[in-house]
């Protein structure tokens, strides 16, 4: 198992007399390659949930196991060296630095791991040809459009070969188009054998994946498969013969 979380719960605590419940007791598990989707209101927990499970927060109560080890037993620099090699996030503002060339931006993650130069920029220039980019890695994020700098912000997630994938509202500041081509790709990295976790507020955007879960109140309300139209329709074929 990938992840496991048990009665997880957190709470924001603003004051003395403050507190804002934000997880109330939330158990789940996650295979590797799955690809799931988090829906729900505003303010039911997705991106509180989403910041625990990439080790950016930690839960006020409950168990989180990563690959079977307990992340309340890590100290701060195993959180920050397990969250640098297993998470790769990706945000609906893209979060890129805009001084940096859009492969300077994808090399970040492994100069915090410490790869030395050639290699960072070798592994970094292959994930730009992963994400379609091969052809802008010196532009700079204001130089490109906001599929583009997804798509970077998605080769910056790719370039350490994480054991899975964050990814809050990533079609959010993206027109529907735009955002169809940045789902076809979450496809391919799926089918590639990565474990995806969307966080979104669209149907349509849910749909590519294998399975939705539904937040509300800080507590999951339902969890099912989910079958994609284009599969029905193949295995409709297949029966047929
Ligand atoms: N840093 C914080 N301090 C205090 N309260 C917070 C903080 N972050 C979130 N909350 C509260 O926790 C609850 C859950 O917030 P969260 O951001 O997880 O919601 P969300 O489901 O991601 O919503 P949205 O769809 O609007 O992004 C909300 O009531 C929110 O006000
Ligand atoms: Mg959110």
């Amino acid at each position: 198992m990938l992840i496991e979380i048990k009665d997880l719960h957190k709470d924001y605590i603003l004051g003395a007399d403050l507190v804002v419940p934000a997880l109330n007791g939330i158990d789940l598990k996650i295979d590797t390659n799955e690809y799931v989707a988090i829906m729900g209101p505003s303010g039911s927990g997705k991106s509180t949930l989403m910041n625990i499970l990439g080790c950016l927060d930690t839960p006020s109560s409950g168990d989180y196991l990563f690959r079977g080890r307990n992340i309340n037993s890590l100290t701060d620099d195993e959180l920050s060296a397990m969250r640098n090699r297993e998470i790769g996030f990706i945000f609906q503002n893209f979060n890129l630095l805009p001084k940096l060339s859009s492969v300077e931006n994808v090399e970040l993650p492994l100069m915090y791991a410490g790869v030395s130069r050639a290699e960072r920029r070798e592994r970094a220039e292959h994930a730009m040809e992963r994400v379609g980019l091969a052809d802008r890695m010196q532009h700079k994020p204001s130089e490109l459009s906001g599929g583009q700098r997804q798509r970077v912000a998605i080769a910056r997630a790719l370039v350490t070969n994480p054991g899975i994938l964050l990814a809050d509202e990533p079609t959010g500041a993206l027109d529907s188009r735009t955002g169809v081509e940045i789902m076809s790709l979450f496809d391919q990295l799926h089918s590639e054998g990565n474990t995806l976790i969307v966080i979104t507020h669209e149907r349509e955007v849910a749909e590519y994946s294998r399975r939705i879960i539904f937040i509300k109140d800080g507590l999951i309300s339902s969890d099912e498969a989910n079958v994609r139209k284009s599969d029905a329709a193949e295995a409709i074929l297949r029966t047929r013969g």
